[in-house]
């Protein structure tokens, strides 16, 4: 059997050929939507520097491209939302390298990484004799990212102390560095990401709603990648012209087979566990032995290909997400009926669903409930 790292894709795979390459799939490896769809004709790579690029295909990222292309050069915060491997990261950097500030620093800091006093230290610096160890003063990323961008990712892990101090720098865009007392001016765009619900943050009290406020004056949602097939050939073949280069292996090719099976698994990790799998399929060289690796680690909810394209509970791909899109959509309609019944006080809101005051102002924050009180109490 050949190997197929030993043939390479024949053509260029460069952005001014990607829609070429793309359509050069033969057609029955796609699904039905995608055949004709605008999303094949109108794929979009656009290089983010330090080896990040942004790749799309599918109408779900057509709209976050949209809704980046709008906030880029608003100098808010936007707070990026979705599964782990998404690719918040990627839009993070894509909102940088749109804004003014693009000639600017771009750093992310992970707040569930570090304890809270490195931390706090490493966010906002400090001075000499701060604390023990501390034999110099040090900048912290704050400073570095003057006039640039900064991505606070994993946000709602971040512990309370450092919390009120980012909070100062939104609102007042001041600081002090550990250990000393005076504050400092800093120019910092705050980009945030989080993988987790950030509500359950707020309801423990382990997350400022004041903050939240502020991070949440734009939000972008990543939809997971099982919802957006028609992103999956475009980016297999991104990573493998991407990781054959770096590997200095022949561009191997995309076979029918492999492609099915792509579109099959239900991809738990996201595009990174797709960009692994390709460099795993560039290592190995054997589209049989990666693919039993695709099969093995699958969970049961794969797709049927034919299955991706309409979110419609018919067409839903596996029960979980079903269920959960369901019950968004019934509490969401459970506060509505209450908010109406209550003619708008929320007060009251509150005490009918049994639920903090601050969960509901969150969830009406989150499910984008336009909440005119006097159109609530005008009505009934
Ligand atoms: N749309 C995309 N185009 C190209 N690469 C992507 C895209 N989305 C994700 N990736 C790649 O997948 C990996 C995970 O993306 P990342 O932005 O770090 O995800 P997240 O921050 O949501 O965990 C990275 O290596 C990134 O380059
Ligand atoms: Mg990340």
């Amino acid at each position: 059997m050949s190997d197929p790292i030993a043939s390479p894709i024949k053509k260029e795979c460069t952005s001014a050929h990607m829609v070429e390459d793309h359509a050069s799939l033969p057609n029955s490896v796609l699904p039905p939507s995608l055949e004709t769809s605008e999303a094949v004709l109108l794929p979009q790579e656009e290089e983010l520097g330090s080896n990040w690029s942004y790749v799309a295909a599918s109408p779900a990222m057509r709209d976050v491209r949209k809704r980046v292309g709008q906030v880029a050069n608003i100098d808010v915060p936007v707070l990026l939302l979705g599964e782990s491997g998404t690719g918040k990261e990627v839009i993070a950097r894509l909102i940088h390298k749109l804004s003014a500030r693009s000639h600017r620093t771009f750093m992310k800091v992970n707040c569930a990484a570090l304890p809270i006093e490195l931390l706090e230290s490493e966010l906002f610096g400090y001075e000499a004799g701060a604390f023990t160890g501390a034999n110099q003063s040090k900048q912290g990323k704050f400073e570095v990212c003057h006039k640039g961008t900064i991505l606070l990712d994993e946000i709602a892990e971040m512990p309370i102390p450092p919390q009120a101090k980012l909070l100062h720098v939104l609102q007042d865009g001041e600081f002090s560095r550990l250990g000393s007392a005076t504050t400092s001016k800093v120019d910092v765009r705050v980009l945030a990401a989080t993988n987790v619900d950030i509500g359950q943050a707020i309801e423990s009290r382990r997350f400022r709603l004041d903050l939240y406020y502020r991070l949440n004056a734009f939000t972008i949602h990543l939809p997971p990648l099982r919802d957006r097939k028609e992103d999956m050939a475009i980016l297999l073949n991104y990573f493998i012209k991407t990781w054959a280069d770096r590997y200095a292996r022949p561009r191997a090719q995309v076979s029918t087979k492999m492609l099915h099976a792509c579109l099959r698994h239900s991809w738990p990790g996201n595009v990174r566990e797709l960009e692994n799998f390709v460099k795993l399929y560039l290592v190995l060289g054997d589209e049989e032995q990666v693919l039993n690796k695709l099969g093995s680690s699958s969970n049961a909810a794969t797709l049927q290909v034919e299955e991706v394209r309409v979110p419609n509970p018919a067409d839903c791909h596996d029960l979980k997400s079903l269920v959960r899109s369901l019950k968004r959509g019934a509490e969401k309609e459970a506060i509505i009926l209450a908010l109406k019944q209550a003619k708008g006080r929320r007060k009251e809101t509150a005490q009918m669903l049994k639920i903090s005051l601050r969960a509901l102002h969150y969830k009406i924050l989150q499910y984008g409930i336009d909440y005119p009180a006097n159109h609530f109490s005008s009505e009934a």
